[in-house]
């Protein structure tokens, strides 16, 4: 199977892998075959990209980082606002991640318009427990991360709608308002016994900058514990690479260029490195050009980040990381027009 933006997605092509409304009924199941009005229509609600069956992309199997019903039981709980669901499913999301025999994060996330801030947080709690593991934290503080990445932006479910979902830029006074929701979300979640001060302080930080420039607080990088600096990192690559109804989603190449370009400033530079190891920036199924012109897919990644093995359109496959025989050969984001716009 292969990965496909929706606007290179055709009719007739085969659906790889179900996509689901947000309120989890599955609107087209694995092996339908695509027709323009369905494409329509999963275009209209957000949907970013589809996996889709075909010959070019035989033999290429992508798991999912944690299950599908793992990833909608977590929208689910953060929609009810239900913390006590919420905190179950990051104990189940680390499980999972941790029991995993090949840990993967190939698989992008089909997520829509309407539920974006649920399944952005979900994206967030399994990237953050990646980058723990990448530093080799322990379960228990895999879990309270987690918690802490679940819960960073549960205070958005209080602010009004027309600002958190406007499609367009905000302004001043509205960013104002945005600028509130990690202490609504901490607000949420302070008084829980049962929930770690180090997790409510990285939902109450999770916007803050190394340089002192970020909010609520303006604290600098000594003063930002290590769970606030992950799920900035997390947070911001997630918001970067995402479809909004006002910006294209950044090639996760170019989200990650970003995160190298904030070193310092922005993020931490330790959590950005490790981030940059443990995440494929070319996952398996993506279409790929070569900077000779010729298209592919990512069939697996290798130890170096930008040099996974390509398959060609005509079949053949080639392992960009096989020592100089390809090292005249890069690989290029496919994108047209890159847009900043996230809160
Ligand atoms: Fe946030």
């Amino acid at each position: 199977m292969r990965y496909v933006t929706i606007e290179k997605v055709e009719p007739g092509m085969i659906l790889a892998k179900s996509v689901f409304d947000e309120a989890d009924r599955v609107l087209l199941g694995a092996a339908s075959v695509l027709t323009i009005d369905f494409i329509e229509k999963l275009s209209i609600r957000g949907f970013q990209g589809l996996y889709i069956d075909d010959e070019i992309s035989k033999g290429i199997n992508i798991e999912e980082t944690i299950s599908v019903e793992l990833r909608n039981r977590g929208v689910r709980s953060l929609r009810e606002c239900n913390i006590d669901e919420s905190l179950e499913v990051a104990k189940c999301i680390v499980d999972q991640i941790i029991n995993s025999n090949t840990l993967s994060l190939d698989l992008v996330d089909l997520r829509t318009f309407d539920d974006y801030t649920f399944r952005h947080s979900v994206n967030v709690a399994v990237l953050c427990t990646i980058i723990g593991m990448g530093m080799s934290l322990k379960q228990k503080d895999l879990v309270d991360l987690c918690a802490a990445a679940i819960f960073h932006d549960l205070g958005k479910l209080q602010i009004p709608d027309e600002i958190l979902n406007k499609p367009a830029k905000l302004t001043d006074d509205e960013y104002n308002v945005m600028k509130e929701h990690p202490i609504l979300s901490y607000n949420l979640l302070k008084d829980r016994w049962d929930i770690s001060a180090r997790t409510k302080v990285g939902v109450l930080y999770h916007h803050e900058n190394e340089d002192g420039s970020g909010y609520p607080s303006g604290l600098h990088s000594s003063q930002i514990l290590l769970f606030a600096k992950i799920i900035h990192v997390a947070d911001v690559y997630d918001a970067l690479t995402a479809k909004r109804p006002y910006k294209k989603p950044y090639a996760l190449s170019e989200a990650a260029e970003y995160l190298m370009a904030g070193y310092g400033a922005m993020f931490d530079k330790t959590v950005v490195d490790i981030f940059l190891k443990c995440v494929p920036i070319y996952p398996k199924g993506m279409e790929v050009v070569l900077s000779d012109g010729r298209k592919g897919i990512v069939v697996e990644n290798t130890t170096h980040i930008l040099r996974p093995v390509v398959r060609l359109m005509d079949g053949t496959q080639i392992n960009l990381n096989d020592g100089i025989r390809y090292c005249n050969i890069t690989l290029q984001a496919d994108v047209e027009e890159l847009e900043l716009c996230f809160n």
